[in-house]
């Protein structure tokens, strides 16, 4: 089976399915290298600061790694800005969505906010209110988006601080990447993987 027959997805059949099941784990299998090929873009995003975005991203993996932080941590910290190439109106959301299967639910809170998180830093000298992170105030993980910005984000911006390349976070991210949590029965019901 090169296809299936149907052109109407209620008219498809189990064998189908099955197949299109089998296509799918297959291309689901590449996901670390378009990551990589992701990240790498990221050399290319806007200018401005003294470290590009590839660079920046780099280097809060690398201190997260110095830090003894978990695998799961320094992947959250080398894509937390991966939507800045596609989603540069919601690059925290797209990143979050990114890491949403691979990660616990703390890390994917963590980054789904960390761009309002960052706004402490800056906002205040363009008009906006560097404080609006206290809306989360109350939530149980709040003072760890502050630690994950203030260790990992905002000071990651440092042409000279020795940064591993690339490469060195190849196989912690291909690690993460290989154990989805699909088969969380919770996380399939609550999140799903139609649509
Ligand atoms: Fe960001
Ligand atoms: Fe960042």
């Amino acid at each position: 089976m090169q296809t299936v027959s149907f052109i109407h997805m209620e008219n498809g059949t189990r064998e189908e399915y099955e197949f299109l099941d089998r296509m799918e784990d297959k291309y689901k299998a590449g996901l670390a290298d378009r990551i990589l090929e992701s990240l790498r873009r990221l050399e290319h995003s806007f200018s401005g600061y003294k470290v590009d975005r590839l660079q920046h991203s780099l280097q809060g993996a690398t201190r997260a790694h110095r830090a003894g932080e978990s695998d799961e941590t320094i992947v959250a910290v080398l894509l937390h800005d991966i939507g800045d190439d596609l989603a540069p109106y919601s690059h925290s959301e797209m990143a979050a969505a990114v890491l949403r299967p691979f990660v616990s639910d703390r890390l994917y809170w963590i980054v789904k906010h960390h761009g309002l998180f960052q706004m402490y830093y800056y906002a205040h000298h363009t008009g906006g209110d560097r404080n609006a992170r206290e809306r989360f105030k109350n939530h149980p993980w709040y003072q760890d988006a502050i630690d994950f910005c203030h260790r990992y984000d905002q000071n990651c911006f440092d042409p000279d601080y020795p940064t591993e390349p690339l490469e060195f976070f190849e196989p912690i991210l291909r690690r993460v990447v290989a154990r989805p949590r699909f088969n969380d029965p919770e996380y399939e019901a609550r999140y799903g993987e139609a649509g």
